[in-house]
């Protein structure tokens, strides 16, 4: 028998060998009570040959068994990729969060207001008697003055009832020309309902300079309201009175839901009232050390959960401090 040859041809063998079946095939044929090897084994009568012989055995032992594990490891592998379970469950992407409705609505006012070339100034939420009452030409025992209509930290400081007061400190700061609007919280002492909330939001505007009319009051409104309810809207102004200003004027909007025909949500009128608006007193000029002969200007002060709730057709107010996203996702 030709020892070196069977080694060569069982090395070959085993490395040829692709599976646990035909590793132990091959064990079997060159290593197995029948095969060649052991047989001539059996036969050995000197020392030499038999030492040979054993190593060659030794060799294709070792060969088989490092083939054999390669091959089960190669066979666990493909089990594990094959068979693999995928545990995970898909996570279904991430929503972007949205800005709050008022807070939609007032950063739009905002960029009417800068696109005509106002700047947005802050207010102040606490605010002293003087600048919510006194320097606006509310008289002495206007109700709003009352505690039952107003929340007082003090004697002389008050949650601003109104955004007004932003009015007079821009005057205090600056001169002419002024063109500002300042949108912010308000307060007033009401009991929660469909239509009022102790804390709501106001945007207050403010236009001074020389020769500023009633027209471009109205024109101003004008644009706003079409820039917030839609091109087709029609505009009116009504009379009113306000203490700060002189003529005073409301600004309606055609109705959203008729167009002016007449329904209930308009109460037969055709119009919405939307907020107040006009000519700046002399006397607040005065308080602020304006010369009344030569500047003129117009004010306009409007809620914007009003505006909200006219462009969105919700019947109550509340609902926009209610954090229930099957309603704040609607906008
Ligand atoms: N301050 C008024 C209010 O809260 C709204 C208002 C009306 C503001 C007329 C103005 C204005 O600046 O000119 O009811």
């Amino acid at each position: 028998m030709d020892a070196d040859a069977l080694e060569r041809e069982g090395l070959a063998a085993a490395a040829a060998a692709e599976s646990a079946d035909a590793i132990e095939v091959v064990r079997v044929e060159y290593l197995g009570r029948k095969s060649a090897l052991k047989q001539a084994l059996r036969e050995v009568r000197d020392r030499e040959t038999g030492m040979a012989l054993n190593a060659v055995r030794e060799r294709l032992e070792a060969a088989i068994d490092a083939r054999e594990s390669e091959l089960a490891r190669a066979e666990l592998d493909a089990r594990l990729t094959t068979e693999r379970v995928d545990v995970t469950l898909p996570v279904g992407g991430y929503s972007r969060g949205k800005l709050h409705l008022i807070t939609q609505i007032r950063r739009e006012v905002e960029d009417v207001f800068l696109g005509l070339g106002y700047n947005v100034v802050d207010g102040r939420e606490v605010e002293s008697t003087y600048y919510n009452f006194d320097a606006l030409n509310f008289p002495a025992g206007h109700p709003a003055r009352s505690p039952l209509a107003t929340l007082f930290v003090d004697e002389k400081t008050v949650l601003r009832t109104e955004t007004s007061p932003s009015q007079v400190r821009t005057m205090e700061a600056q001169e002419p020309p002024i063109y500002i609007v300042s949108l912010g919280r308000t307060y007033r002492r009401d009991t929660p309902d469909a239509t009022h909330s102790p804390i709501f939001h106001q945007v207050e505007g403010l236009a001074v300079d020389e020769g500023i009319t009633l027209a471009d009051l109205t024109g101003t409104l004008d644009f706003l309201l079409r820039k917030l309810f839609g091109e087709n809207r029609r505009t009116e102004f009504r009379t009113h009175y306000f203490p700060f200003t002189e003529p005073s004027i409301e600004a309606y909007v055609s109705c959203h839901v008729c167009d002016g025909d007449g329904c209930p949500v308009c109460r037969h009128s055709g119009w919405i009232e939307v907020g107040g608006a006009g000519m700046v007193d002399p006397k607040v000029f005065e308080a602020v050390g304006y010369d009344p002969e030569r500047y003129s200007g117009f004010a306009f002060g409007w809620g914007l959960e009003r505006i909200a709730m006219l462009r969105h057709e919700f019947p109550d107010l509340r609902e926009l401090w209610r954090n229930d996203l099957r309603f704040s996702r609607q906008f």
